[in-house]
């Protein structure tokens, strides 16, 4: 029987120097070799042999490991940040000349490096909907890399995994999903035939608002390949942010299921509430996701979104706030909310707002894990300010 994800998130590898219970933090840059001759296990690409902390270290190994069993995937890398993950690991498998598809509805500055960026290197990029991904044979049969989100920043909206997977197919391409908004715990896009599962550990992974990082998941010779871009471009993580992710890892599935009950508790609130126009969570049963979300996640996750009347509507919910705190980022232990429009989404028309599902009044909502009656309270009072 393999180990639950408590397990799994909680035991560490064994530095066997002192029995260390938590895996030590080798704050080293550089490892001095024995003999010159031992290069050649770096010269063979060999993750376990460290010789610059660019490349690798035992600290940020260990957490790696741990984090390709989390995905059930063969291997995994660390990144400084989830958009140092994105970026090199979309620019390993395109080059000039190459296309790529990608969801219109994304996190806005993975959409804006797609629109403004991979265009600059001669990447050919194809925004399309759901229904267009998986068509992909009809709308862009050329794509190498098809990119997608679920659930999706900000709306919660979820895709069908196995329905991009089968699109690709298809036309042999790989598929690359940001999981950030599931976490692990809640969704493992790999079993359902994804090839590459990338994360922003600055939110769940991470859990406490005071880490970023970001993980790529996949086999070992995708890996292998998305390694190499992170030692040339150099977007690699360190021992002390690797030694402070493992320790999150330890109470993650805790945080993520008392999270999952906290949005779903704050989802039917705000359902109740008249001046909400609309409510998104894919765990509430009229929710037009439900049913994918159903089939391929767990948990529904700790992600909402409500509509308001306008932006100053939205402005004003969030200005009135005590316990919940305006501030852009997601997953951690505090509740947070934030405006995509003067956030996440910024630098986008309204025709790729609407493409992306984001309306003015909209407020995502991070369930964090204080106290409900003092949150439903603080929102209630809230509202009534708006
Ligand atoms: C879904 C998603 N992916 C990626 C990122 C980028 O991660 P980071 O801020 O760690 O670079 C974010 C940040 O908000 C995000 O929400």
């Amino acid at each position: 029987m393999s180990p639950g994800k408590s397990t799994q998130a909680i035991q560490s590898k064994r530095d066997e120097s002192f029995r260390s219970v938590v895996y030590p933090i080798y704050q080293s840059t550089v490892f001095a070799v024995e003999k010159s001759d031992d290069y050649e296990h770096f010269i063979a690409g060999d993750e376990g042999f460290h010789i610059y902390t660019r490349n690798s270290n035992p600290s940020i190994r260990n957490v790696e490991e741990k984090l390709a069993r989390l995905e059930q995937g063969e291997d995994c890398v660390l990144f400084a940040s989830g958009m140092a993950a994105i970026t090199s690991t979309l620019l390993t498998f395109l080059k000039n000349g190459d296309a790529v598809a990608a969801s219109q509805r994304l996190y806005g500055a993975t959409y804006r490096f797609l629109r403004d960026v991979a265009t600059q290197f001669g990447i050919d990029v194809h925004f399309l909907d759901d229904d267009e991904l998986f068509e992909i044979q009809e709308y862009a049969p050329t794509v190498k890399v098809i990119y997608f989100e679920t659930p999706i920043n900000p709306t919660s909206d979820c895709v069908s995994i196995a329905r991009v997977v089968e699109a690709a197919k298809k036309i042999g391409a790989i598929t690359i999903i940001d999981n950030s908004f599931a976490s692990p715990i809640n969704q493992n896009p790999i079993p359902l035939g994804v090839d590459i599962v990338l994360h922003s550990a600055t939110k769940y992974l991470g859990g406490h608002t005071d880490l970023m990082a970001g993980v790529a998941v996949g086999s070992k010779a995708h890996i292998k390949s998305i390694r190499q871009s992170m030692i040339v471009f150099g977007g690699c993580s360190n021992p002390m942010e690797a030694s402070l992710l493992d320790r999150s890892l330890k109470t993650l599935s805790l945080r993520v299921e008392a999270q999952n009950r906290a949005a779903l508790t704050l989802a039917k609130f705000f359902e109740t509430e008249n001046k909400v126009k609309k409510v998104h969570y894919p765990g509430l049963e009229s929710s037009p996701s439900h049913e994918i979300a159903k089939s391929q996640m767990s948990g529904f996750g700790g992600m909402l979104a409500i509509e308001l009347e306008d932006l100053n509507a939205a402005k004003k919910f969030c200005d009135s706030l005590k316990v919940a705190l305006n501030a852009t980022s997601l997953g951690s232990v505090e509740t947070l909310v934030s405006i995509p429009v003067l956030s996440s989404h910024i630098r986008m028309n309204d025709e790729e707002l609407a493409a992306a599902r984001v309306t003015p009044g909209m407020v995502r909502i991070s369930a964090g894990l204080e106290d409900m009656d003092d949150l439903i309270a603080d929102f209630k009072q809230a509202l009534a300010a708006t």
